[in-house]
């Protein structure tokens, strides 16, 4: 039996609202936020309380959504054509459009995306009408749940609350291909094996050597951004010629500014984080001075994430 029509659309309505809700997939309990409101996107990390950003899978109600948000090449239609809604995420680049927030997908330029298989879920997309980022919904070096009592045992303060939709049928993640290059690569095993991608796309695939359960750090992506411009962290003052990204009220002089919060709330500040960076980027900056950032809460993230960007690259 499914869950109530009733609390399907209550629980749309939080996701709405930027609220986060747990629901019921075919693999697991997926931990759900609007994905292109980056305030509940830093919600997620925040509850899970995971110390750095990886990137999330995108949910759509529907392969026709699911495709509008990024370029799917000839094997990414198959792909979707031949397993959605089911337990397949596809990793392709983003459309140009794209409205997700830059935090769900930790910067990338890539986005994960997946038509979850359970029609309750999908009930839950549609209802909602936005594409929601959902990791299991599990904190942070736990294992991924599979009953509503799990998430609740978990995460049950955090949260608005969960669609109970019984146990998980198929209990582990879904599979993650991504169709960057020319050969589909399969960055983590899960609920479609690889012979049977393999069958439908009429050739072989190549699997990611050494993948665990959660392959893709954003450290480890050769793909990941990072910015062009030198990062210096714990600034209070911007040098001559050095862009500021600043935190709190407080602006020094400086030709380029931006805030990652002027409230010093380090939800707003994470939402704000990789959209940023890439704006003084492309505004030209050789080098962006950044202000002092709590390392508390979700500060611990932004922290980690500015010291990969302020790293000395070959
Ligand atoms: O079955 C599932 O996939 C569940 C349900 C809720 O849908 N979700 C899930 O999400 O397992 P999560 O966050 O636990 O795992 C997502 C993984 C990340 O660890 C990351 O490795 C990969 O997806 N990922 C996300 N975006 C990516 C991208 N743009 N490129 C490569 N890998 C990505
Ligand atoms: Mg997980």
């Amino acid at each position: 039996m499914g869950p109530d029509p009733k609390d399907i659309a209550a629980a749309a309505s939080a996701l709405r609202d930027g609220k986060l809700v747990a629901f019921a997939t075919e693999t697991v309990y997926g931990l759900g936020a609007n994905a292109c409101d980056g305030q509940a996107v830093a919600r997620i990390y925040e509850a899970k309380g995971r110390p750095s950003f990886n990137p999330l899978i995108v949910h759509l109600p529907s392969a026709e959504e699911a495709i509008r948000l990024g370029r799917f090449n000839s094997d990414a239609l198959k792909l979707a054509d031949s397993f959605w809604p089911g337990p397949l995420t596809i990793v392709v680049e983003r459309a140009d459009d794209c409205p997700v927030s830059e935090l769900a997908s930790a910067g990338l330029s890539s986005l994960a995306i997946r038509v979850p298989g359970r029609e309750s879920a999908r009930e839950l997309l549609r209802l909602a009408g936005c594409p929601v980022a959902a990791p299991s919904a599990n904190i942070s070096g736990q294992i991924s749940p599979t009953t509503a009592q799990h998430v609740m045992a978990g995460l049950g303060d955090r949260i608005w609350g969960v669609v109970d939709g019984g146990r998980c049928e198929v209990g582990l993640e879904s599979t993650i291909v991504s169709c960057l290059g020319d050969t589909p690569v399969i960055l983590r095993p899960g609920g479609v094996s690889r012979e049977v991608i393999e069958e439908a796309l009429g050739r072989p695939v190549l699997l990611q050597t050494g993948s665990t359960n959660d392959p893709i750090s954003p450290g480890q992506l050769a793909s990941h951004y990072a910015p062009n411009a030198a990062v210096r962290l714990n600034a209070k003052e911007a040098r001559p010629g050095e862009a500021y990204l600043a935190f709190g009220k407080r602006e020094p002089e400086a030709d380029i500014i931006r805030n990652l919060s002027p409230s010093k709330d380090l939800r707003e500040a994470a939402a704000n984080l990789f959209a940023m960076l890439h704006t003084l980027d492309m505004l030209g900056a050789d080098s962006i001075a950044v202000a002092p950032i709590p390392d508390e809460g979700l500060g611990v993230a932004i922290n980690d994430r500015l010291a990969r960007a302020a790293a000395p690259r070959d």
